[in-house]
């Protein structure tokens, strides 16, 4: 079978496809659609996350049980750059007939992300503030209409005059640059700040985010594109209203089948229900996954990037 892999941690240029051998495991499945993750770049860098090469990169994709022809997805699956993978059967979750392989490719990871965000991290509430950082991104398109269909009011950062019609068309209130965005937020809420932050980008927005949140505020730092956040002296979270802070990670909500199977059912509900909209940025073949890494790590893609073995 055809996969994409890697004999040793870099840039995207280590990323090579190839012929592999048919992965062995309790469950056989072919591939339809592969979903592509910001975390798919920790994993082709190193530093201990995922899979140490030499491995098939990539967790996520949907397709059909190769014995039964079951339609299935999922977001655990190492070696998922690839025309098949193979794991244990209660990886796998089903997906309903109303949702088409990439859609179910597309949304899993990230719609199950932003549903525990909006729902656990941080509940939102009819009325609330929250900042949606990279609200044009995979996570950020879902979790804005996760939050606007809780009754928040959302404000999103975005880099581009495309991503922030994007995120408007996704819900957002407001849209705004990342420049002084934490005054630009208190301005918004009448010097009140904001319930909660969502911050994906890390490195490039983490300190600044503590100064947006109202008291008691939620400071959720669920992902690092830009880098790892300086240490934080815990220190500065009392004189600016008892602040809260967490590092949630999706594996956490989704640690046994139960909790996996609910929430991708969730998740999928919203979907077939036609409440969220799953944007598909752009497909790749698995020969150019390469270029998608540079795409994704250059800021140039919208919604999901698939590739389509
Ligand atoms: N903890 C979890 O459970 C979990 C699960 C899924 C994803 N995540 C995290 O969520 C974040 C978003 O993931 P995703 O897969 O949906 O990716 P994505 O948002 O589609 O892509 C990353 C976006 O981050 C923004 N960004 C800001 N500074 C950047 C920089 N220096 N380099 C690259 N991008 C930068 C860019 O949007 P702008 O150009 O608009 O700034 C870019 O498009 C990632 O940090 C990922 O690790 C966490």
């Amino acid at each position: 079978m055809r996969a994409v892999y890697f004999e040793r941690n870099g840039g995207p240029e280590v990323l090579e496809c190839q012929d592999r051998p048919a992965p062995e495991g309790e469950v056989l499945v072919d591939v339809e659609a592969v979903g592509i993750n910001y975390r798919d770049v920790y994993e082709r860098q190193g530093g201990g996350y995922g899979s140490a090469p030499p491995a098939i990169i990539g967790v996520e994709g949907a397709g059909t049980i190769h014995d039964t022809g079951e339609r299935v997805a999922w977001v655990g699956v190492p070696g998922s750059y690839a025309e098949q993978v193979a794991a244990p059967r209660d990886r796998f979750v089903p997906v309903p007939d109303g949702v088409d392989a990439e859609v179910a490719a597309a949304a899993l990871l990230q719609g199950m992300t932003a549903h525990y965000l909006a729902a656990d991290s941080y509940p939102i509430e009819d009325g609330d503030w929250v900042i949606v950082h990279a609200a044009a991104g995979g996570v950020g398109l879902l979790l804005t209409q996760i939050a606007k269909s809780r009754g928040g009011r959302v404000i999103a950062t975005t880099s581009t005059q495309e991503k922030a019609d994007l995120a408007r068309g996704a819900g957002a209130d407001e849209v705004i640059d990342y420049d002084g965005f934490a005054a630009r937020a208190r301005e918004i809420t009448d010097g009140q700040g904001v319930a909660a932050v969502y911050d994906g980008v890390g490195q490039a927005t983490f300190a600044e985010g503590l100064k947006a949140l109202r008291p008691t505020g939620r400071m959720i730092l669920y992902g690092a594109a830009s880098g790892q956040p300086d240490p934080l002296n815990l220190a500065v979270l009392a004189p600016a209203g008892s602040l809260y802070v967490q590092r949630p990670t999706l594996q956490t909500y989704t640690r046994t089948p139960e909790l996996l199977r609910d929430r991708a059912a969730a998740l999928f509900e919203l979907i077939a229900g036609g409440q969220l909209d799953v944007r598909i940025g752009a497909r790749y073949p698995l020969e150019q996954a390469r270029q998608a890494h540079e795409d994704l790590e250059a800021r140039k893609t919208t919604g999901k990037l698939l590739l389509i073995p």
